[in-house]
């Protein structure tokens, strides 16, 4: 077992991981439940999970109350948002309970949120479920749901009181979910961790293939480094947790061209992303060129785009720089990017000229 602390003073929590620690899952919980009904949130296609979880409280005696909701990203919504929170309130859900999430992002994301006003701060658990929910999602306490005008625009800081990671869950999710997720593991590389990237180059085909010891050590290594930077700025204020937004730009773009849709999965989005932030800082004599070509090399060997072509879609640089316009980080007049030194070697450059990029993008 690994235990993973996210250092926060009072809001400090712990990350377990374990094979199979689904269903011991009451050893955790059970302690929380004060005696109460446990209230679980998930979506349809995690059921199988959520039977044993249940069976895991129901044999520690700990009453539980499911509520399955519809998959897919229109979940984060102001109706199901609202949905939910009057469920939470006709179960009874005090202060002081803490209510489960159990699936992926967008589970996690609108239950942290629903908790985050629910009587202004009520417990939760999280219980990731897909590979990018438990390398990012579900640590670092950021909840949303999307708005008319864009994604993550309602949303609050709310940390979870525990994260419960079984890795063992990964064995239903569809292969192009795991390596969506796998974008985010070998981003941790890249900000400034070079031997793990090289790790990431040797084990990539195990962990995509479900070897159990790789998916534990880079499951334990991502949420390590995600814990570090989230202690040492937990709501994105100094700088330091931007560098998570590494490729998150350009692959914003990229999903908004895609219409945010199945087309291209966030961390597809990501990967392309990344190469192009690596391709970019190589273009402009920052990082490389043999660097940003080993990121590609990488991506491409394990499914991932590689770039804007590489996603099927067929975006102009003009296109791509408007979606740029509209992006949350946008910052009086300015968009942040996150470059390269090198692999390990990411850094926020606050002055980058989107004219710059849109000549790169066109290139
Ligand atoms: N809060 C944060 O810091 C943060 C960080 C990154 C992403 N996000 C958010 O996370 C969301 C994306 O998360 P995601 O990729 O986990 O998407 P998701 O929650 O939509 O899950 C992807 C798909 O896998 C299914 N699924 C989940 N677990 C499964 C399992 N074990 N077996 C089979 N199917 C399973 C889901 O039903 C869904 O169809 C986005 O809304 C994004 O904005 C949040
Ligand atoms: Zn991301």
């Amino acid at each position: 077992m690994t235990t993973i602390p996210v250092s926060l003073g009072a809001r400090s929590y712990d990350v377990v991981i374990e094979a199979g620690l689904l269903s011991r899952a009451a050893d955790w919980l059970a302690p929380l439940s004060r005696g109460r009904k446990m209230a679980i949130v998930t979506d349809s296609n995690v059921l199988p999970h959520l039977e044993t979880l249940q069976k895991s409280l129901s044999d520690a005696g700990v009453a539980s109350e499911a509520i399955i909701l519809n998959p897919g990203e229109s979940t984060k919504s102001w109706s199901q948002l609202e949905a939910l929170t009057d469920r939470l309130l006709d179960l009874g859900i005090e202060r002081g309970d803490h209510v489960v999430a159990l699936g992926g992002g967008v589970i996690g994301d609108l239950v942290g949120f629903a908790c985050a006003i629910l009587k202004r701060g009520c417990g939760f658990v999280q219980i990731p479920t897909t590979l990018l929910a438990q390398v990012d999602s579900s640590v670092g306490g950021k909840t949303a749901i999307n708005s008319r005008a864009g994604k993550n625009l309602i949303g609050a800081f709310h940390q979870p009181a525990l994260v419960l990671i079984d890795p063992q869950v990964l064995d239903t999710l569809p292969l192009r979910q795991v390596r969506a997720g796998y974008a985010e593991v070998v981003k941790y590389g890249l900000i400034d961790d070079p031997e793990f990237f090289d790790w990431c180059e040797a084990n990539a085909a195990a962990l995509l293939a479900g070897d159990p010891d790789a998916r534990v050590y880079a499951i334990a290594h991502s949420v390590a480094a995600k814990a570090r930077i989230v202690a040492a700025d937990e709501r994105e204020t100094t700088g330091v947790r931007a560098l998570l937004n590494l490729g998150h730009t350009f692959g914003h773009a990229l999903e908004a061209e895609a219409g945010f849709s199945d087309r291209l999965l966030h961390g597809e989005g990501v990967a392309a992303g990344m190469a192009l932030a690596f391709g970019y800082s190589a273009a402009h004599g920052l990082a490389p060129t043999a660097d940003s070509d080993r990121l590609r090399t990488h991506l491409r060997k394990i499914g991932l785009p590689d770039g804007v072509s590489a996603t099927g879609l067929t975006a102009s640089a003009d296109t791509l720089v408007d979606h740029m316009l509209h992006d949350k980080k946008m910052d009086a007049g300015t968009l942040p990017f996150l470059l390269a030194r090198g692999i390990g070697k990411t850094f926020l450059d606050t002055s980058v000229d989107l004219a710059d990029v849109r000549a790169f993008l066109a290139a």
